[in-house]
């Protein structure tokens, strides 16, 4: 696995021996920016900052970063939690492991930083329970920022005081929503809560939480310690700074790769992970994850930003590339995802549970044989009836994702109706699977 791309600022100290203890992290650097923060900046002025730096959220809608914190209400009488979001369950995503595994360290300094902005004094990290390496080299961290005094009841001596708890999921993609998360945090089943309220205004135990991916608040030290304004112009338009790109799938070199936003699409598949593995032709690209709208290889001159994506019917999604050859199977492709979007429905919402079963259920037909012509129909109407029908965007993600899988590759949709099976070898699905990926 690569990590490359053309910028190192959350990368930075990823090639350092040990880059995860806080005697590499010390080097020249400690947690400068947090100092800063707690000894000569107001909450106002640091979000300002934030604002100034155009940092989106990095867990998938693109949010604002300075402006969700500017939401939270500071005269409440109640605390107000911090929460990071490290459940990284979206498929294909794999750069908050990272984040934490090579630098726990920034996280934990753009946390500290994070919760003077919004008078918070208690974060919480909720990690996939999966991650155990990673949870383990977190909890290392804070153990190491606690006896350095950088936590604690007077962080970094400044009478500010800060502590972060690490909280294990139990696996469940649902709860890496952020009001099933929070419901997850407080003990209770991870089902989404309706909004509003909003979680800045009554999210965890009833209090004004912001709730943030890994990558987001990793990224503040460096917004901080560069300036707003020059963290903006590293990205495009209203996308500030660079992104982890996190690649995989049928490239040459899957990996990692920082790039600013506005990086196409082809730039990062052809230059940067070296094209197609055994010179094969690109069939296709899902650009965000799971969950979002598939690219057709004609279409990736489009910018890979929160804004330009829509205007290609796509999203930009966590900016987990996934790169398809000719020869995969449209169809299996969308199978394997509704089983995904399926499996992790929390059931709460009628058309999300049933809806993703029946997707997953047709497609099935369509790839195994037994379907007629109008069960592509059918998988456009369910998918329509879900959309914007449900609590989460679980839902939402399943349909989106299903119909350009149909109307992009429709003659390979047909064809697996004439054929009454898939028309694509079986051993050469096999061929290319490790024998730990083989399932059926
Ligand atoms: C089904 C579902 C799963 C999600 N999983 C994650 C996740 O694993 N990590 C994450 O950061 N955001 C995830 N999100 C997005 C969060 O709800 C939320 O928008 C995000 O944590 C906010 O942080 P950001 O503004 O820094 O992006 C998910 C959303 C949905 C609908």
């Amino acid at each position: 696995m690569r990590i490359g791309g053309t910028h190192r600022v959350l990368t930075k100290r990823w090639d350092i021996e040990d880059s995860h203890l806080l005697s590499t992290y010390d080097e020249g650097e400690r947690y400068q920016q947090l100092h800063r923060a707690l000894t000569k900046l107001s909450a106002a002025e640091i979000i300002d900052e934030v604002k100034g730096s155009n940092l989106r959220g990095a867990g998938g809608a693109g949010f604002p970063a300075g402006l969700k914190w500017s939401f939270v209400p500071t005269d409440t009488g109640k605390p107000v939690y911090l929460v990071v979001n490290a459940d990284e369950g979206e498929p294909g995503t794999y750069k908050d492991r990272f984040i934490i595994e090579r630098d726990p360290h920034m996280l934990l300094e753009g946390i500290g930083i994070a919760c003077k902005a919004i008078g918070s004094h208690k974060a919480y990290i909720f990690i996939r329970g999966e991650y155990t390496g990673p949870r383990r080299r977190l909890i290392h961290a804070i153990e190491e920022a606690r006896a350095a005094g950088i936590l604690g009841e007077s962080a970094m001596g400044t009478g500010y005081r800060l502590d972060i708890h690490v909280h294990r999921g139990g696996g469940a993609y649902i709860c890496g929503e952020e009001t099933s998360l929070l419901e997850a945090l407080e003990g209770k089943k991870g089902l989404p809560r309706v909004k509003p309220p909003f979680p800045a205004v009554e999210g965890l135990f009833g209090c004004p939480t912001v709730i943030n991916n890994v990558q987001t608040i990793a990224s503040v030290p460096a917004v901080m310690e560069m300036g707003g304004e020059a963290f903006a112009k590293m990205g495009h338009e209203r996308c500030g700074g660079p992104h982890l790109f996190n690649v995989s799938g049928h490239v040459k070199w899957p990996g990692i790769y920082e790039l600013p936003f506005g990086t196409t699409y082809r730039e990062l598949i052809f230059e940067h992970c070296g094209g197609m593995r055994g010179e094969k032709e690109l069939k296709a690209v899902v650009p965000g994850g799971a969950s979002t709208p598939v690219l057709l290889p004609e279409e990736l001159d489009v910018r890979a930003d929160f804004d330009s994506m829509p205007n290609a019917g796509s999203m930009f999604g966590t900016g987990a590339v996934i790169a398809l050859e000719e020869g995969t199977c449209m169809v299996r492709t969308c199978l394997r995802f509704l089983e995904f979007f399926h499996h992790e429905s929390c059931g709460q919402c009628t058309p999300c549970r049933e809806g993703c079963g029946w997707l997953a259920k047709i497609v099935g037909r369509i790839e195994h044989g037994g379907a007629t012509r109008s069960d592509v129909d059918l998988v456009l109407e369910v998918a329509d009836k879900i959309v914007g029908n449900t609590i989460c965007a679980l839902g939402d993600a399943a349909a989106m994702m299903a119909p350009p899988m149909v109307k992009k590759f429709e003659a390979e949709w047909n064809r697996h109706i004439e054929d009454e099976k898939c028309p694509f070898p079986k051993e050469r699905l096999e061929k290319n699977r490790t024998p730990e990926e083989s399932d059926d």
